[in-house]
């Protein structure tokens, strides 16, 4: 069973999506086990609320160096017995210590198709503000394992939905949330939770 943390920054739409599937059984042997956060007021933490969901905030500040934020977030994840990590809008990065810890069992969605519009600085209204100034017909989200860099982990699900020309970024994000990112990200998970995904070489091999 995966014991899940979905780690938010924000809304929460894609949290949203993956409790959506797993109240109505659809997301595998899965139960998300805590909603973590960076930030006191996301409103992805009311959605976890609504739903009965721990939550728990984390925020770097607080804490009077690296070790003892990553000692207390790392604290989080072992309260909650987690053997599985889900970015959903999260807007940070991730400790390398906890990376190390849970290599291949992290997940993370981007809105674009990667390796376009991803790393540094690429993230929420900005992946889309780039895809129109660069005039790309076709965007789309992509789920993807996370590893020590920005965005660059094997990939394991993308879906590419069009870019129209009277699109603004929020009209395209809007179109990438609803018709990509909440579809592949509960995707990626059932895929997980049902031992369809190996990461071979730094690829990922999903198995029929
Ligand atoms: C979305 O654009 C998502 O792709 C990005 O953060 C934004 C907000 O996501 N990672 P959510 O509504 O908080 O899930």
């Amino acid at each position: 069973m995966l014991r899940i943390a979905v780690i938010v920054s924000g809304g929460g739409t894609n949290l949203q999506a993956l409790i959506d599937r797993m109240e109505r059984k659809e997301l595998g042997d899965v139960n998300i086990e805590v909603v973590i956060s960076n930030r006191k007021d996301a409103y992805a933490l009311e959605r976890a609320k609504k739903h009965g969901i721990a939550t728990a905030t984390i925020i770097k500040k607080d804490y009077a160096n690296q070790q003892e934020f990553e000692e207390a977030f790392m604290a989080i994840l072992e309260q909650y017995k987690v053997n599985f990590i889900v970015l959903a809008g999260c807007l940070m990065m991730i400790p390398e210590s906890i990376v190390n810890r849970y290599e291949n069992r992290i997940i993370n969605i981007h809105p674009s198709l990667i390796p376009s519009f991803c790393g540094d600085g690429y993230y929420g209204l900005k992946v889309h503000e780039a895809a129109l100034k660069r005039g790309v017909k076709i965007t789309g989200a992509t789920v993807h394992f996370v590893d020590a860099g920005c965005d660059t982990g094997p990939i394991i699900l993308q879906k590419a939905v069009p870019v129209y020309q009277e699109d603004t970024p929020e009209i395209l994000q809007k179109r990438v949330m609803e018709q990509a990112e909440w579809e592949i990200l509960p995707k990626a998970v059932r895929m997980i939770a049902d031992g369809l995904v190996k990461v071979e070489n730094e690829k990922v091999r999903i198995l029929k």
